[in-house]
């Protein structure tokens, strides 16, 4: 299965500038950036001989805060992307990268299994059905005890969605609203439920007014 949206979302285009836009957190999409990448990277408990997985790696910010472990696979469509992360990765030698689509990516022979998965900004640009597909491969994926960190924009329920953009267009910001009713920002009452039927425990935490992180354990 492939996103239906990967060609839209592959940041090729977006790449340059893309580090000098994250770093400006008085954006409302980028409030909490450096904050929730740093609480992923503590909530996953990387051990030194695990088999992690990171989707949508982008530029590598993420990547950089994580623990040593025993192999990181570190998937993305964007080779430009991936032309920002490499130089700032060198140091990890077991790091292996796979320019693919994340839902595409769970189809090749002997991929898991992980310890853990984690993914920032990214399974935003995946519809509903999608990220439940995506839930389920990542469950089927993982050893018991293993983890499963999310950190993306994401509004509370689906009612709340459109008094949000309402809320950002009459504060003047336009293209916030547009990112809301046009992305697929994550719905967290839905998702936690969706996660907690495949039998995952988890745990939020909020980052700014569009950003939380979730880790979702799997029991031994
Ligand atoms: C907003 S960036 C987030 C990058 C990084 N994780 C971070 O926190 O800064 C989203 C990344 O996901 C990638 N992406 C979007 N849709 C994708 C898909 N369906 N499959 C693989 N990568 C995808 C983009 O190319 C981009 O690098």
């Amino acid at each position: 299965m492939r996103s239906q949206h990967a060609d839209d979302y592959n940041h090729d285009a977006w790449a340059e500038g893309y580090d000098q836009d994250v770093a400006d957190e008085s954006h409302p999409i980028r409030a909490g950036y450096s904050a929730l990448l740093d609480w992923m990277a503590s909530a996953a408990e990387i051990g030194a001989s695990d088999r992690v997985l990171e989707l949508g790696s982008g530029s590598g910010n993420l990547t950089l805060r994580l623990s040593a472990c025993g192999e990181l696979i570190c998937v993305d469509i964007s080779a430009a992307m991936e032309a920002l992360a490499a130089p700032k990765l060198t140091h990890l030698s077991n790091r292996r990268f796979i320019q693919e689509d994340i839902l595409a990516v769970f189809d090749r022979p002997n991929f898991g299994p992980f310890d853990c998965v984690l993914s920032s900004y990214t399974v935003h640009h995946l519809t509903e059905e999608e990220k439940v597909w995506l839930f389920s491969r990542v469950w089927q994926q993982l050893v018991p005890g293993g983890r499963a960190v999310f950190g993306d924009l994401m509004v509370e329920t689906a009612a709340c969605q459109a008094g949000l953009a309402a809320r950002y267009r009459a504060q003047g910001q336009p293209d916030t609203a547009e990112s809301i009713e046009e992305e697929f920002f994550w719905r967290l009452e839905t998702a936690v439920e969706q996660l907690t039927r495949l039998g995952f425990w988890v745990q939020t935490r909020r980052f700014s007014d569009l950003t939380f992180g979730l880790l979702c354990r799997k029991g031994n």
